[in-house]
């Protein structure tokens, strides 16, 4: 009989502790271990490959991930861009193009675990890093903080994220290992309890799952780490980037959160390329390492629409194509890149996977050229304007994106300038129906000079809104003139009042204008939407050719495929065969400019890599026979960099002016290039000086050929991108000087500089600072 109690008791011990065992298996299949991710109880390398849903047709959502497979991965990574979901308040859309869970669980039946990127935030160069124009109707909104108008909308949003997705994690037998809070917080904000909260809200929407965070090598101790792991983004050198997660994380499996293979796009600056060999031995140190990794991109896909974003400052709009040079391109094939990372990645399988094949690459077609034959001018079709004495954003008219324009009265008299004081983004000054000229924020234009006048004249000034600003401290970017508008006459300054706001909202679906044939218009000098038709029996995609046109936005059978530029370096639009009729096909153009001739054609292989114009951001800052020559006068400071990947403060005793040079004497590999990814300036109680109205007006040398090396990136933000001296063609000597405009007279006590992060080449040693009233000497 005890015998028989003792069994008895030995059998239940053993079934409960088997259905704990079983219990922590059903309810932890995925969790961290202390030296590695562990998977239904094994230690599992996280081979991931970021792509997003909403950059892809849906139609094509399978082969491109059968193609993430086939390369090699076992996890794909997927922000949730939340301005494609609340559209507007409130009002939620999970279906068609921005159905999540049918991704989700697609990749699951292609074998692919997820990695869930929800934001609220989420930069990914995408129209205001995710976050809804919406938000921006209250004026005194504060991003990326505690402000409860914001953590509410942050909490309805999540919670409507778990409601769809929760259900799709690993525990419920779903795809999704791990979610993600917020977004690089740490290259933002220092507010820990505003990231717990956000974590918090996650968990409160059911994610069950483990919660991590993701940031840059440089910005990471930054981060929180409580309860949230932490994993490294970075595109080169993981040795140091692990080194600097271990000082933060000590235990725990090594993660590269995001590891760019290539780069985005910016309008007027050089198409960017990352070096395959790169790729392929940083990938295989980390694997020999176990340590996992997701590769931002493995395929980036297009910004369709108005979703593009903007960096700042300077503002740099991000072109429509994100094909990133990623391992898969913009229309789903396999690169080189993807056939080298296929084959590295195939020696590092785990026991029982097997690499799948490569699905058939989607056919491309070409389309014989063809002219759009009716036009639609939009200014005489504007009516039912907002009345405002001073100047409405585009948001108060409850309109997220698209054009608006202004119009006053302007009375007769002299010359003349007007100064908008800031525009966003890009504005056509008329005078009644006469063009006067163009004010681009890419170039910090607002003051534009208008002729005499003999009677009072309407003044109409046009604005395209281009992607809201996605990285940095300038994301609350609200659209149209952005404040007071003055007259200057000589000495007088007249605030202009009185303006009428007619909206012109664009996005999906053909703007609805009036048409006439081309040919009874006379010739536009304003903005117009152009239309057209080509045939074509197949269903292949096919690049629409843009280079006849000038500036603006295309659509095709009603989907707006994006934005185009002729500065480059993008000359082409993805037009994916899904989207196309069997037959006629109906083409539509907006062109802020008369386009060269109304005329399109389709081509087989994209053009990413052709800037036209040396009037473009990225120009050299330096005209024929300029030199900074001796400015002894102005030295302010003359010191030595270290040679580390860390910021580095120098203090002086503080000095006033508004032009500041920056001279580069040495670097410690003794050759003639310099190099430096970010500089700051302090005030003279060291707090950080506001860089928004920077400019550079002078630098005797940057790189735009062989790598993006213009002087802006000194202060854009981008701890990746850096001001590099030419290398290509011509590789002049030191000295090498940037000069800069602050803007404004500026008191400055101190400098504070940031080395190129990925290698020692040009590292800057000694150095000298110059600051002066006036420009300088020679310039
Ligand atoms: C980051 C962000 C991403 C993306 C990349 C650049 O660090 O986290 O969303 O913006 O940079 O492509």
């Amino acid at each position: 009989m005890k015998n028989n109690i003792i069994r008895l008791f030995l059998c239940i011990c053993l079934l409960s502790s088997g259905m704990a065992m079983g219990q922590q298996q059903i309810n932890e299949p995925f969790k961290i271990g202390t030296e590695s991710f562990m998977l239904n109880g094994k230690p599992f390398v996280i081979r991931c490959g970021e792509m997003h849903f909403a950059r892809i047709p849906r139609a094509y959502w399978r082969h491109r991930l059968k193609m993430a497979k086939a390369v090699g991965l076992n996890t794909v990574c997927a922000y949730l861009f939340w301005n494609f979901h609340e559209t507007s308040p409130g009002k939620f859309t999970w279906e068609g193009q921005a159905d999540a869970a049918e991704f989700c669980k697609i990749a699951q039946e292609e074998g692919l675990y997820v990695l869930l990127r929800p934001g609220p935030y989420a930069c990914a160069e995408w129209e205001f890093g995710g976050l809804p124009w919406w938000l921006l109707k209250k004026k005194d909104i504060k991003l990326r903080t505690q402000d409860p108008y914001y953590m509410e909308r942050c909490r309805r949003y999540l919670k409507e994220v778990g409601r769809v997705l929760a259900p799709l994690q690993i525990t419920n037998g779903g795809p999704i290992i791990m979610t993600q809070v917020e977004n690089e917080y740490g290259s933002y904000g220092s507010d820990k309890e505003y990231m717990l909260k956000t974590r918090d809200y996650l968990k409160e929407a059911g994610f069950v799952v483990p919660l991590f965070s993701c940031d840059g090598t440089v910005q990471l101790k930054n981060d929180v780490q409580k309860d949230i792991f932490a994993v490294v983004n970075f595109g080169n050198n993981p040795e140091a980037a692990f080194k600097a997660l271990r000082e933060v994380q000590p235990t725990g499996p090594l993660m590269c959160g995001e590891y760019y293979p290539g780069w985005f796009d910016s309008w007027g600056a050089p198409h960017h390329t990352g070096s395959n060999d790169h790729l392929i031995k940083e990938l295989g140190w980390m694997l020999d390492r176990n340590a996992s990794f997701s590769i931002y991109m493995i395929h980036g896909g297009t910004s369709f629409g108005l979703w593009a974003g903007a960096n700042c400052q300077p503002y740099t709009p991000e072109t429509s194509s994100y094909d990133y040079d990623a391992p898969i391109s913009e229309n789903g094939n396999a690169t080189p890149k993807f056939d080298e990372l296929r084959n590295t990645l195939k020696k590092y399988l785990q026991p029982g996977e097997v690499l799948t094949d490569v699905p058939a690459p989607i056919p491309v077609q070409k389309i014989a050229p063809f002219n759009l034959t009716a036009v639609a001018p939009i200014m005489p079709q504007l009516s039912k304007p907002v009345l405002s004495d001073t100047t409405l954003f585009m948001e108060d008219l409850n309109q997220g994106y698209g054009m608006m324009l202004y119009e006053t009265n302007l009375p007769a008299g002299a010359k003349r300038k007007l100064d908008f004081t800031e525009v966003h983004d890009y504005a056509e000054v008329f005078i009644g129906n006469k063009f006067i000229g163009v004010l681009n924020r890419m170039k910090n234009e607002h003051i534009i000079n208008i002729p005499e006048l003999s009677k009072p004249a309407k003044l109409r000034v046009l604005v395209e809104a281009m992607g809201r600003v996605n990285y940095g401290y300038y994301l609350p970017d609200r659209k149209g003139l952005q404040g007071e508008v003055y007259s200057i006459t000589g000495e007088e300054k007249a605030m202009l009042k009185g303006w009428k706001h007619y909206s012109i909202p664009l996005g999906e679906g053909n703007p609805q204008f009036k048409y006439s044939a081309i040919n009874t218009i006379p010739k536009l000098n304003g903005p117009g939407f152009y239309k057209g038709y080509f045939n074509t029996n197949s269903k292949s995609d096919f690049y629409l050719d843009m280079r006849w046109f000038k500036k603006g936005v295309a659509w095709i059978n009603g989907h707006c495929l994006g934005r185009y530029w002729n500065i480059g370096p993008t000359q082409t639009m993805y037009v994916p065969g899904v989207w196309l009729n069997n037959g006629r096909n109906e083409v539509v153009v907006l062109d802020l400019h008369r386009p060269v001739k109304p005329r399109l054609q389709g081509l087989d292989k994209p053009i990413l890599d052709s800037l036209t114009t040396n009037e473009t951001i990225s120009s050299n800052h330096r005209e024929p026979g300029q030199k900074f020559g001796n400015n002894q006068n102005s030295l302010i400071y003359t010191g030595a960099m270290e040679n580390t990947g860390k910021w580095q403060t120098f203090t002086f005793s503080p000095k006033n002016g508004r032009y500041l040079a920056l001279e580069a004497l040495s670097n410690f590999t003794g050759d003639q290039f310099a190099a430096l990814a970010e500089v700051e300036l302090l005030d003279e109680h060291g707090e950080q000086i506001s860089r928004n109205s920077w400019k550079v007006v002078y630098a005797d040398s940057e790189e735009l050929k062989g790598n993006d090396g213009k002087s802006e990136n000194l202060f854009d933000l981008q701890y990746t991108s850096i001001w590099h001296s030419q290398w290509k063609d011509l590789a002049p000597k030191y000295p090498h000087q940037v000069v800069i405009d602050l803007g404004n007279k500026t008191t400055i006590g101190g400098i504070k500089m940031l080395p190129r992060q990925d290698m020692e080449t040009g590292r800057i040693k000694d150095f000298r600072i110059y600051l002066a009233g006036e420009l300088f000497k020679g310039l």
